[in-house]
């Protein structure tokens, strides 16, 4: 149709198919933001925003792909875990191509504008009372037993349209520079992104599109309260050890059993990258950083700021590096948190003299 060749779907040579159940997903901006460049004390930042995708997140590139397979399939019921986004998107794909959705969500842990999405989009959503681990273990029991086809990132076809973060990331850097990122700094929470990036870099290299010294250096970023790829790498351990007991603000990446682990470990290694925690303070303090340059993310794609800072800080990142940072999710996503990080409406009276006295009087901070 008129959007063969858009977005995710101009890498079909890098996909299984040449085209896709689609909302026209992918082409995301590549943000210039100068100021948090120099703050930060980086040679060149740019910022990957996935929240410019339909629904508001990476997802929307996985399964323009994955609902394509499983209608190919003839599947009658597409199912997810989620945190929040997966269901969104899941929910708006499964609709377009025509099919049943079911989501299971951790009850009370998903942001209102993912609820509302899965919501509109007509899946049928379950709140779980336990939290995101559990619901993937559920949902991957229902998809062996056959009463569902399973879309998270557990699914491969997820990830290779995911693939097409990494391809746009250094066709930006490449047309701007000449020169393709030293680093790439993201969100982790199944470490998906993670692997899906390292598949690509690896695709090229094998190709002999990339040279192997010039793959960027994956660097993860997890919340405090849920940082057990980070306790791996810093253990140099050779498996990701569940957490049971996760909590932070940053409910997208609200995760202690990262499923592509396995996957997401040697990228991080191979490729010289590291993996670092950040506090939920240092998360909210990032959303508002970065929407002092005009951009929108919700709390887990603040985390790449974040960490990117604290790495800068601690010296692990250098001042003459060119880094990307992936945001995973747009501001309206959680609208909760972006209220709370931000200032409180002032009331005033309905009239011309009240609003000048307050304009004049001194602001009230959050
Ligand atoms: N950022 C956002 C906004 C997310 O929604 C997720 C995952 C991640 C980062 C982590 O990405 O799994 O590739 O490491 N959200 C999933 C969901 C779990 O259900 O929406 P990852």
């Amino acid at each position: 149709d008129d959007f063969e060749g858009h977005g995710v779907w101009r890498y079909a040579d890098a996909l299984p198919f040449a085209e896709g159940v689609s909302i026209q997903e992918g082409a995301t901006p590549l943000y210039e933001v100068p100021r948090l460049e120099e703050s930060i004390g980086v040679e060149t930042l740019r910022i990957k925003h996935e929240g410019m995708n339909p629904t508001g997140s990476f997802k929307d590139r996985g399964m323009t792909v994955g609902v394509r397979v499983a209608k190919e399939l003839g599947v009658g019921r597409l199912a997810c875990a989620s945190t929040g986004n997966t269901s969104a998107a899941l929910a708006a794909y499964g609709s377009r191509g025509g099919m049943e959705t079911l989501v299971l969500l951790p009850a009370g842990k998903v942001a209102a504008g993912k609820i509302a999405q899965a919501s509109l989009h007509g899946a049928r959503i379950l709140e779980v009372d336990g939290n995101f681990d559990a619901c993937l273990d559920i949902v991957q029991e229902l998809a062996a037993k056959g009463e569902a086809y399973l879309l998270n990132s557990l699914n491969p076809f997820r990830l290779e349209g995911q693939k097409t973060i990494g391809l746009e990331i250094l066709e930006g850097f490449l047309a701007d520079y000449d020169a393709v990122p030293d680093r790439i700094v993201l969100p982790v929470g199944n470490a998906g992104n993670t692997s899906a990036l390292y598949k690509a870099f690896r695709e090229l290299v094998q190709a002999g599109e990339l040279d192997e010294d010039d793959v960027p250096k994956l660097t993860g970023v997890q919340a405090e309260g849920a940082a057990p790829m980070v306790e791996a790498i810093e253990n140099g351990a050779d498996e990701v050890r569940r957490w049971d007991d996760v909590e932070t603000r940053a409910t997208a990446i609200r995760i202690g059993n990262p499923v592509n682990a396995p996957k997401a470990l040697p990228g991080i290694r191979e490729t010289g990258g590291t993996a670092v925690a950040v506090s939920d303070e240092e998360i909210t303090e990032a959303q508002r950083d970065i929407a002092g340059e005009g951009i929108g993310v919700e709390p887990a794609s603040a985390a790449s700021i974040a960490g990117l800072r604290k790495l800068r800080a601690e010296g692990v990142v250098d001042d003459d590096e060119r880094v990307a940072c992936l945001t995973t999710g747009h501001l309206l996503k959680d609208p909760d948190a972006a209220a709370a990080a931000g200032s409180e409406p002032e009331p005033v009276p309905a009239d011309t003299a009240g609003v000048l006295a307050s304009i004049a009087s001194e602001r009230s901070s959050e």
